[in-house]
């Protein structure tokens, strides 16, 4: 077997992983849950399901395979910028067994395409040098994932597939007692000066185009929390201040709260990351505690200050277990220039949008990256957002 073959067989096993997890999801629901609108930020689910097997079609047919898509024009349904996540259950979308049939003949499709592809490190095209354009559809299914888990927890009743209920927020690591002051954690100190920021090169043959390309900033020295902000933090916030709990939390009936995502009554684990919080909360609960969120330098320095994991102030770039809010504005780094596409950020960068780093218990391992950048509208709270607090050294 030849070095590229090996990797078209790898490429393959983790098309279908990710298709598997996507399966995971969906398999308790039915039709009518698929269709289902429940709430205007996000879209049903059959939408997400059309729109993964079209981006592949798109890409892995069209595109490189230069085959003439299945159902002629309707990947302009599946567009995202052209179509609000309000108006998508609109959309004359394919539902049910026409689905289901869509995402198997277009995953039939690429497959065959992949088998006649030159993806060597010498390859002409970049979109299939060192396999780009297949980390890409891997990366979008994995994050498409994490969009319908957000949707998921609006399901009365919904069991998480078993890989994924280790990771949640019901169990998980938990901080020592000790960092679960009501300021939100120790703090640790990281030396100003030069740091490397952005994707070194291409993690897995890929990155996205906004973590690049990577420059050195300078920082002024700050303190960062070692841990993200807890649930026993934030309930003592709420406590002290009366301001707004966070999405799907309800209270127990004896003075705190309980978790009531999909239309439970859990109880909240005061050392986890608390989640679901817009950026506006969490600017408002730093400044409560005399601190102020990281600018996404800060928290991607701190994330990259070398030696072993246990010295790391972050934690290993895989402890991920909420997306973490940051003081930036979503931006193209100096030099940026847009690929493969200008929709994936380019036309999200301004002042709109507020980058969120690290990953969330939903995000796949695969895509946690010092690099990384998320970024949402800062009222926000449907996605798994905690936060941290940093300063400047007193
Ligand atoms: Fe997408």
């Amino acid at each position: 077997m030849t070095a590229q073959s090996s990797s078209k067989d790898a490429i393959g096993d983790r098309l279908e992983a990710a298709r598997k997890r996507t399966y995971e999801l969906i398999e308790p629901l039915d039709d009518e849950q698929l269709n289902r609108v429940y709430s205007p930020i996000l879209s049903p689910l059959a939408w997400d399901l059309g729109h993964i097997a079209n981006f592949e079609e798109l890409w892995l047919v069209q595109t490189v395979g230069e085959r003439e898509p299945l159902n002629g024009d309707l990947g302009r349904f599946y567009d995202a910028i052209e179509n609000p996540r309000k108006s998508r259950n609109e959309l004359p979308i394919l539902r049910d067994a026409e689905l289901r049939a869509y995402l198997a003949e277009v995953r039939e499709r690429a497959l065959d395409v992949l088998g006649d592809v030159d993806l060597g490190p010498d390859s002409a095209d970049p979109l299939l040098r060192d396999g780009f354009v297949y980390e890409m559809l891997i990366a979008h299914e994995h994050q498409h994932n994490e969009t319908m888990l957000q949707l998921l927890q609006m399901v009365d009743g919904y069991e998480l597939p078993d890989g994924l209920v280790a990771r949640s927020r019901f169990v998980g690591q938990s901080a020592t007692k000790s960092e679960r002051t009501a300021e939100g954690g120790t703090m640790v100190a990281i030396e100003g000066g030069e740091h490397e920021i952005g994707a070194p090169g291409l993690e897995r043959g890929f990155v996205y185009d906004n973590e690049r390309p990577r420059r050195t900033v300078e920082l002024a020295p700050f303190e960062i929390d070692r841990t993200p902000v807890s649930n026993g933090a934030y309930a003592t916030y709420l406590a002290e201040t009366g301001a707004e709990p966070p999405l799907y939390w309800g209270r127990d009936g004896e003075g705190g709260w309980v978790d009531v995502a999909m239309g439970r009554r859990e109880p909240l684990d005061p050392a986890q990351p608390v989640i679901h919080v817009s950026w506006h909360e969490a600017d408002a609960f730093a400044r409560w505690a005399g601190k102020r969120l990281p600018s996404e330098q800060e928290w991607e320095a701190a994330a990259r200050v070398a030696g072993p994991d246990d010295d790391n102030p972050l934690g290993p770039p895989g402890a991920g277990q909420a997306w973490e809010w940051t003081a930036s504005d979503f931006l193209a780094y100096p030099g940026f220039e847009a690929y493969p596409y200008e929709e994936y950020s380019q036309v999200f960068f301004g002042d709109t949008y507020k980058v969120l780093r690290g990953g969330s218990w939903a995000t796949h391992r695969e895509d946690l990256r010092p690099s990384f950048r998320n970024w949402d509208l800062p009222e926000r709270r449907q996605i798994f957002s905690g936060f941290r607090c940093a300063r400047d050294p007193r």
